[in-house]
């Protein structure tokens, strides 16, 4: 696989690259990138045939968002980028009104991406966020307004509960309303719940799933040690200094770190590679974001794509990370489904 096997998104006619540029280190030199490496990477993967960037209205306080508008400039690339965007997180404390997922927060939202991005339309917008309040009438009914009026051509949800997408998609569909193309969600060998339900209803739905932070944060790189007390070692890397959503490392952690050290050591790939490639070849995921630091970074991680490991390997990154026993789910077993057919195994569509 390269960066042009293009692929549609979900059941739409919008069409991307398999891995999208991730722009949330863009314009953050703390742990991201300079402006200058954030523009050596943007180039790198526009230049490798990627056409699918990703950005959001609060990275780097808008100065991502500037960035990416102005590479795209000086690349003459509009017509032929995938340019996402995102409204929902909150930019002016105090004002409830600078965030969510309301209509009036999403016009405001949108005005300004485009300023930023010096364009007049977005070719995907996202809701980060589900705000747990606003009804999910409202957010089709406005977003649906928006690509009537041509300020952005198609929509989808981030880091929501899969049954708000799946009201949305059958809403759309009975209200003639435009519905969401794709999900946007975490997904990496360290973080596979969305298993349950996201990616079966999005499949369901025709949505189609864009994982991101497949590396956890960097943690899946191999940078980071065990502390004798079971906790991260510094690892001169993100989750130094920026650690937001990774409370715990657990014992099954490690576990899958040993087992992608040993298929790196016995492989010509990198740890990185072989985890980003995990990701990227999970049946149900259209489009992996990929996150870097730096054009090498980068790099590897584009030709992650090409990663060709036997079976066997897959099988044992799949056991080694497998989620844990929840109800209900732990029931959905072949086993369960050969006693309901009378011990005849069946299969779905
Ligand atoms: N919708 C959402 O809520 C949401 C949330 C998070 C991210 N995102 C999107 O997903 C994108 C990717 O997320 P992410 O940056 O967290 O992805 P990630 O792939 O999990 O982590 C990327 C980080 O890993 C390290 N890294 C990357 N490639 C490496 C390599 N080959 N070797 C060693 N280290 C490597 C770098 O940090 P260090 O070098 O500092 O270790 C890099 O910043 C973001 O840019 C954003 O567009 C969306």
């Amino acid at each position: 696989m390269t960066l042009s096997d293009y692929r549609t998104l979900g059941k739409s006619g919008l069409i991307v690259s398999p891995l999208a540029l991730g722009t949330m280190t863009f314009g953050n030199p703390s742990w991201g990138s300079p402006d200058d490496v954030s523009e050596r990477i943007f180039h790198t993967y526009l230049d490798r045939g990627g056409n699918f960037v990703d950005t959001a209205d609060i990275y780097s306080g808008g100065r991502s968002e500037e960035l990416v508008g102005s590479f795209v400039r000086q690349s003459a690339s509009r017509d032929r980028i995938v340019l996402s965007t995102k409204f929902g997180f909150n930019a002016e404390a105090g004002n409830p009104h600078a965030g969510g997922n309301g209509r009036k927060n999403i016009h405001r939202a949108l005005e300004g991406s485009l300023r930023r991005l010096g364009t007049d339309y977005i070719d995907l917008y996202w809701m980060h966020v589900w705000d747990m309040v606003t009804p999910v009438e409202e957010v089709l009914q406005t977003l649906t307004d928006l690509v009537r009026q041509g300020k952005i051509r198609y929509f989808g949800f981030s880091d929501m509960p899969a049954w708000y997408a799946a009201k949305a998609g059958a809403l759309a569909r009975d209200g003639q309303l435009v519905g969401p193309v794709a999900q946007q969600l975490y997904y990496s060998l360290a973080e596979r719940s969305i298993e349950r339900e996201h990616l079966p209803a999005a499949r369901d739905a025709g949505q189609g799933v864009v994982p991101w932070s497949p590396l956890a944060y960097g943690f899946l790189t191999g940078k980071y040690r065990r502390t004798s007390d079971g906790g991260l070692a510094s690892g001169s890397g993100r989750l130094d200094k920026f650690n937001p959503m990774f409370p715990e490392v657990t014992d099954q952690h490690w576990a899958t770190l040993a087992a992608l050290r040993q298929l790196a050591d016995e492989s010509d790939y990198s740890m990185a590679q072989i985890a980003l490639a995990w990701v990227a070849n999970r049946a149900g995921v259209d489009a992996t974001l990929t996150g870097a630091r730096s054009v090498e970074q980068l790099t590897e991680n584009i030709e992650a794509l090409e990663v060709d490991l036997p079976r066997e390997a897959w099988s044992k990154l799949d056991a080694v990370s497998r989620p844990g026993h929840t109800f209900p789910y732990h029931i959905f077993t072949p086993e369960v489904n050969r006693g309901v057919f009378g011990g005849q195994p069946v299969r779905a569509w």
